[in-house]
């Protein structure tokens, strides 16, 4: 971060306590982080007609999405230009302007202002309003119908930011296939935005565990047999870890959709696709269409595919986040097939859901616990499998083959992380893109500038520095 602490190393797959305590850092993350990453909005389906609108935020900042009259989708500060108050308090809905309730100032649904009340009698000169439109957010583009923005125009585009993500998010989005079920569960969670993330990215790991006596009332099969981490059947439940460029993850079990949902009609609809998505898209990403995925897009965006549960994790104050919860189906599904989706995806990951409450105990556990003021001094280690991380010759970004448990994408997160915080702008980011899976798998070969360096020295000095109290 800057010029000073190093609080990542991820080549050694170490982070420091602190990052998800200390104020200094999460008002660098909302500039660096939240400030310039690409970031969930809202799904096309939620907004389908002009004037449609949804109310959310982009770090801590409110923002409007709203559908225009030409079937754009625009986003705009959610803040009235004369004292700041919010133009609009509900959370969706279908309007024709946005009047502030403060002083009455309207905005129409392209932001602009139009109207001024008692503009003639109290300003006494007609007020000059072309420059005084809802502050537009800089970028606003969509993936397969998932809408995304992004605060900082020099990013890049929504599919370069995605990066080989979207190659494998094609495997159920493409031709506009996913659609989320809203309006989003919310709920407060006393953990750092971070935590959930990463968990989402790579945690395997606490499956078992974490969640023992929810997996011993699932159905038998390679996630039942996971129960107490008494050991994982690695014939029947093999899987991999994948990372790629810009901090994007996600842990994947094969042919966890037929044994989660054995027996039921939403495995019998994939199977019956199954075989189109394989033809289209190719084995691998026929193979993933009935995988089990955890999964994280960079930075608060979370995801588990075949658990049909899709979520946000939008920051308040470092120790505290508010959770949004869609599920997740395809278009195609019978009216009735998505309701069952959606309330086993509720009854799971909803906010009352089975795993979520085993989750949220432990989320709020490391964030209390991190913060002691002893205990922050210290650094924690996402080390799994260091050594394993390769690239393989069909599937893009950086693969695990271990096992779908693993600490990959959690490192890449972290990794990302760092590079993005550390960054003065894109452009800096831009430079790493073609070189960045050399950069993970030989350290010893460039720094971010492409040039070569001295690895030994330079990976104790990080140690030392990481390890430092
Ligand atoms: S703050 Fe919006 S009209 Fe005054
Ligand atoms: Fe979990």
């Amino acid at each position: 971060m800057g010029n000073s602490e190093i609080l990542v190393d991820a080549t050694a797959g170490v982070q420091k306590r602190k990052i998800f305590s200390a104020e200094e850092i999460y008002q660098l993350e909302l500039e660096k982080v939240f400030g310039r990453c690409w970031l969930f909005l809202t799904h096309e389906s939620e907004i389908p007609k002009s004037g449609d609108f949804v109310t959310t935020f982009m770090g801590e900042d409110r923002v409007l999405v709203v559908r225009q009259a030409d079937r754009s989708v625009k986003a705009f500060l959610n803040s009235c230009r004369h004292r700041g108050n919010q133009v609009c308090r509900a959370e969706s809905g279908n309007l024709r302007s946005f009047i502030c309730s403060y002083h009455g100032w309207t905005y129409g649904i392209d932001g602009s202002l139009i109207n001024v009340p008692l503009e003639k009698e109290c300003y006494g000169s007609p007020v000059d309003k072309t420059n005084l439109g809802l502050a537009p957010v800089a970028k606003v583009e969509n993936f397969n119908g998932f809408v995304f923005g992004c605060l900082d125009p020099e990013a890049p585009s929504l599919r370069e930011y995605l990066g080989e993500m979207a190659w494998y998010m094609e495997t159920f989005t493409s031709g506009g296939r996913a659609e989320l079920l809203g309006p989003p569960l919310k709920s407060v969670l006393h953990t750092n935005w971070k935590l959930p993330a990463e968990n989402f990215a790579c945690d395997g790991y606490h499956v078992g565990w974490t969640h023992a006596a929810a997996l011993k009332v699932a159905p038998a099969g390679p996630l039942g047999q996971l129960a107490g981490n008494t050991g994982i059947n690695t014939t029947e439940a093999p899987g991999i870890q994948i990372a790629t460029r810009h901090g994007h993850g996600f842990g994947c079990i094969w042919n966890a959709a037929s044994s989660i949902h054995r027996g039921t009609a939403l495995n019998d609809y994939l199977l019956s696709k199954q075989p189109e998505v394989a033809k289209r898209l190719g084995e691998w990403r026929g193979k993933l269409f009935m995988a089990h995925w955890d999964a994280t897009i960079f930075p608060n965006c979370s995801f588990l595919y075949a658990t049909n549960t899709f979520k946000v994790w939008q920051p308040k104050g470092p120790g505290e986040i508010e959770v949004w919860t869609w599920s997740m189906v395809d278009k195609e599904m019978s009216s009735e097939l998505k309701r069952n989706v959606q309330k086993e995806a509720i009854r799971t990951f909803g906010t009352a859901g089975t795993f979520e409450s085993d989750d949220a105990v432990n989320f709020h556990g490391c964030m209390r616990t991190n913060r002691g003021p002893q205990t922050r001094k210290g650094q924690l280690t996402n080390s799994m499998a260091v050594g394993f991380d390769k690239t393989h010759p069909e599937l893009p970004g950086v693969i695990s083959e271990l096992s779908f448990i693993g600490e990959t994408a959690g490192r890449n997160f972290y990794r990302f992380w760092d590079e993005v915080m550390d960054a003065a702008n894109w452009d800096e980011i831009r430079a790493a893109n073609s070189h960045w899976t050399e950069d993970w798998l030989a350290p010893e070969t460039r720094d971010t500038n492409g040039n070569g360096r001295n690895q030994s020295d330079h990976f104790e000095h990080r140690q030392t520095q990481v390890a430092g109290k």
